[in-house]
């Protein structure tokens, strides 16, 4: 009984507490602070909309504590800006984090030192507060409205919608943002983005302060070239200011209910990130460099930088990562250090053994050697040998040395360009006894002939290792993230094309495993008569093509008259095994609203985005692939440059294409990106349906649905069209929305569709759209579709509307 009461007392004081606590939590849910008060422990602050919060974080399994804001709304916690980057605190109990009396936001220990502070402009009222804001922002303000310091002009390692990021002309102040060193360590990496310091209008990315490694290209007055994809400026708008004051560019997100952030990671890349609901997970936009060992010094001192390997980094023979712990992060920076440091020729060690080289074959040479003017390769390594701070040389045209730190060396493969055998200078013990360099066979030739022997077996191995090895890795070479194929490689990596995932008028498409086990599809393309250079030039314009809404070209082949195509593979398969096969599972509406605006985004920027207007020519489902989140790609882009003039022929005696083609290919109108608006209409209606445009209904008559369908669109009927499997599960507004569209992009004049821009806009609700107009030329198609051209164009139908009219108000 006793011990029962006492269990209840206990209970209750427990849940008294709980709810207790809860209520401190929730009196604590402030967007500010005020002077007097503080922050500690796990105190937060929450802006007003519940955005972001503020407060201590660790980040990772680190042991210390910094003060961040971070998204409230994302479950995996994304640290947006940190206060103490460099000084952490240990304890968080007592720490304070509070405005100053001289009106500064500070951080002190618990010991009360002052560990970091905003180091704004004093200010006397004592009514100063800090606020978060919905932003990300944390700004002081005194008294007034005045904001005296703002977190958005001091970033960490992002930058946020809204942000400025570039210089101020008056104090000369550069915003920039800064690598984390590695991810449980938010002190700055040496990796950085900012504006070009040579004053010309772009974004560079830096090592050390110094070297740049990557370039935004210059503003052309809409974005920055090199950066293709980054932003569709249907979702994100760029500015760029130059004036009196500042020089700046900002980014600001069009639909406020997207998560979107750019952050330069611990291994030097940028990237502009969006967080996608569907997945959880941050999705990139993009990133740059495309090449990773790119990145300055990504490996470090004496590091090498190895795409084939799956670390990237590896430290060179007889050397170690100077700390394991960042290796284990995937951050190299930190670089490699020798096991056994340098004799330097000291004679009175080791019994006069001093250092040796290692041969390393297939290397890039690191930059800035200094050149020797010496006669031979003997003299080359005599020089280095001489010279107690050389690490390296090389004898290719001449004799190059290398003192100091050796950083950016990379491995090649055949084929790649600026390969060199570079040798290493290392303490002639850590040769392993049995191996040999060049120096060991010249010692002991006058002593064992026997060694020779053995020594030449040993190094017949190893080249025949290294062939072996040569053979079997691919000979790839990187043309900007472009890799070119040997016919071979393709024949390994599809397993003799024996993986057929489909065929289309161009060629057929088989499934391949690449050595990183990243999963692509291989296009072998037919009735393609163009030279080898042209094939490459349009192809590395493909390659340069990015974009979420488009399916990735990875790389290429061109064997003699073979040429492939390498694509990033679609795991989720192509739009029309989904909408209709009947074992698949049903997309849900809001699945197909996705699909819808990622086909127009894909679209949109094939024809107002690139640098030359890019028609699809050939858009159907069959050519919608989906990747494993249901995103949708737009792929076989491109086909029109690279099969030339045969290619109308092609597509007009196309089986499984003519429905989808726009009167302009057989009425010999000239082709325009309106061509793509025309099927993307076309297909619009398959995809509010859930079946074909040209169905065969019991009766054994052929009727075309779009016809149909675009009488109930104008007579506001539009649930009768939705796919019956959705049980008219979708939002009439949104249907609404998609089959106007669908009407306007199927219009006869291309003059009256609308550009997939505009299409983006109407989808994304930026742009109202009015009631079409009944398409002429639907009343036409029936089943026969060779009449198209015969019966092209016809005055015979009378227009129940206005056709001077426009598709949005
Ligand atoms: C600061 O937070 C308090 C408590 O939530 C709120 O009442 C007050 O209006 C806020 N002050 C400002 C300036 O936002
Ligand atoms: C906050 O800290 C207090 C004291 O350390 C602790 O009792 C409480 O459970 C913590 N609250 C949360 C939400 O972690
Ligand atoms: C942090 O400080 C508080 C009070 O100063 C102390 O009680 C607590 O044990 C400390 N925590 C750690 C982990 O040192
Ligand atoms: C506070 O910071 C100072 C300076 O970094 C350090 O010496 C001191 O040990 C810290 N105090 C505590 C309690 O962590
Ligand atoms: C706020 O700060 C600004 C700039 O420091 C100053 O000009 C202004 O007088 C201050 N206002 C108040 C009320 O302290
Ligand atoms: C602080 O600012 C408030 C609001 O603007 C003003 O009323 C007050 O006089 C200021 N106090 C001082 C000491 O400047
Ligand atoms: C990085 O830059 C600083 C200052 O410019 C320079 O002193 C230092 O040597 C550089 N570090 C390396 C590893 O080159
Ligand atoms: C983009 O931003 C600029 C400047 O802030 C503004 O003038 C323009 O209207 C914006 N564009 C859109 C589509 O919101
Ligand atoms: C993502 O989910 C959140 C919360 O469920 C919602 O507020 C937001 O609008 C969604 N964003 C998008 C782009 O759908
Ligand atoms: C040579 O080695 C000896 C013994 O370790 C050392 O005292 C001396 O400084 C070394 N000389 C040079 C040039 O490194
Ligand atoms: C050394 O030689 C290389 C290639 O031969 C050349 O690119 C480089 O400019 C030379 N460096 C110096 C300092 O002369």
């Amino acid at each position: 009984m006793d011990a029962e009461i006492r269990l209840c007392s206990s209970l209750s004081i427990f849940l008294f507490f709980l709810f207790f606590s809860l209520n401190i939590q929730h009196c604590v849910a402030t967007d500010n602070i005020s002077s007097g008060q503080s922050l500690s422990g796990n105190q937060t602050i929450v802006s007003k909309e519940g955005n972001f919060v503020l407060g201590f974080f660790t980040p990772g399994n680190s042991r210390n504590y910094y003060v961040g804001i971070w998204y409230k709304k994302i479950p995996v916690q994304t640290v947006i800006w940190v206060a103490n980057r460099a000084t952490p605190i240990t304890n968080t109990s007592s720490a304070e984090f509070k405005i100053s009396e001289d009106g500064k936001l500070v951080l002190l220990n618990s010991s009360k030192i002052l560990l970091w502070s905003s180091n704004s402009t004093p200010s006397t009222n004592d009514s100063t507060i800090a606020v978060l804001l919905d932003t990300g922002n944390l700004v002081i303000r005194n008294g007034s409205s005045t904001t005296i310091w703002q977190s958005f002009d001091h970033p960490t390692d992002s930058v946020m919608p809204g942000e400025l990021l570039g210089v101020n002309k008056i104090t000369g102040e550069y915003q920039s943002v800064t690598s984390w060193k590695n991810p449980e360590n938010p002190a700055p990496g040496p990796f950085a983005l900012r504006m070009d310091p040579d004053e010309s209008n772009q974004f560079v990315l830096l090592w050390n302060g110094s070297e740049i490694y990557w370039t935004s290209g210059i503003w052309n007055g809409q974005y920055f070239p090199v950066s293709p994809g980054t932003v569709e400026s249907s979702l994100v708008n760029i500015t760029f200011v130059d004036n009196k004051q500042r020089k700046y560019v900002m980014y600001t997100i069009l639909d406020s209910s997207f998560i979107c952030r750019i952050t330069i990671d611990s291994s030097g890349l940028v990237g502009q990130w969006y967080w996608l609901n569907s997945t959880q997970k941050w999705q990139p936009f993009f990133i740059e460099p495309l090449a990773r060992c790119d990145v300055y010094s990504l490996c470090g001192a004496f590091g090498i930088c190895d795409l084939k390997s799956s670390n990237t980094c590896r430290c060179s023979y007889g050397f170690e990562p100077a700390s394991l712990k960042e290796w284990e992060f995937n951050v190299w920076n930190s670089g490699c250090v020798r096991k056994t440091s340098l004799r330097c020729r000291n004679k009175s060690l080791a019994g006069g053994e001093g250092d040796r080289f290692l041969e390393m074959a297939n290397m890039r040479l690191p930059d800035n050697p200094q050149n020797l003017t010496v006669g031979s390769a003997e003299d080359c390594e005599e020089a280095c040998l001489n010279d107690c701070s050389c690490n390296a040389y090389a004898y290719v045209s001449g004799c190059s040395i290398w003192t100091g730190d050796l950083r950016n060396l990379q491995q090649l493969y055949d084929g790649d360009r600026g390969v060199g055998t570079l040798h290493l200078r290392l303490a002639a013990s850590d040769f392993p006894a049995s191996s040999s360099s060049h120096k060991l066979v010249k010692d002991l030739t006058p002593s064992v002939i026997g060694g020779i022997l053995v020594i030449l077996c040993v190094l017949f191995g190893l080249i025949w290792v290294s062939q072996r090895r040569k053979r079997a890795r691919m000979a790839k070479q990187v043309e900007g993230s472009l890799i070119h194929f040997t016919y071979s490689d393709l024949q390994r990596v599809t397993k003799n094309f024996s993986e057929k995932l489909g065929g289309g008028g161009f060629g057929s498409v088989f499934k391949g495993t690449l050595i990183d086990s990243s999963e692509v599809a291989v296009k072998k393309l037919e009735g393609l008569r163009q030279g080898e250079k042209q094939f490459r030039t349009e192809v590395s314009t493909l390659a340069a093509i990015q974009h979420v809404n488009l399916v990735r070209l990875r790389g290429f082949c061109s064997k003699g008259s073979e040429r492939l195509l390498v694509y990033e593979y679609m795991s989720g398969g192509s739009l029309d095994s989904h909408l209709f096969q009947n074992n698949s599972t049903v997309l849900d509406w809001k699945m197909r609203y996705q699909i819808i605006l990622g086909i127009a985004r894909g679209l949109a920027y094939l024809h107002e985005k690139c640098r030359e207007c890019i028609i699809h020519c050939d858009i159907k489902p069959d050519n919608i692939l989906l990747d494993k989140d249901f995103c949708a790609k737009v792929a076989d882009f491109g086909m029109a440059k690279l099969i030339g003039r045969d290619f109308s022929r092609v597509l007009t005696t196309m089986r499984g294409t003519i429905g989808y083609l726009a009167p302009e290919w057989i009425s010999g109108l000239p082709i325009t990106s309106k061509v793509d608006v025309y099927s993307f209409g076309m297909m619009l209606f398959e995809l509010i349906s859930g079946n074909r445009n040209t169905m065969q209904p019991e009766d054994g008559s052929k009727i075309f649905y779009p016809s149909w369908a675009a009488k109930r669109i104008i007579e506001g009927d539009m649930f009768s069209l939705l796919d019956r499997r959705l049980n008219g599960a979708a939002d009439i507004e949104e249907l609404t929305r998609v089959c106007r569209v669908a009407c306007w992009c199927i219009q006869d004049p291309e003059g009256h569709r609308p550009t997939m821009g505009q299409v983006v806009q109407i989808l994304e609700g930026v742009l109202e759209v009015s009631m079409p107009p009944l398409p002429k030329a639907l009343q036409l198609l029936t089943g026969d579709h060779s009449q198209i051209g015969n019966q092209l164009p016809s005055t015979e139908y009378k227009d129940p509307l206005d056709q001077s009219q426009d598709f949005y108000q």
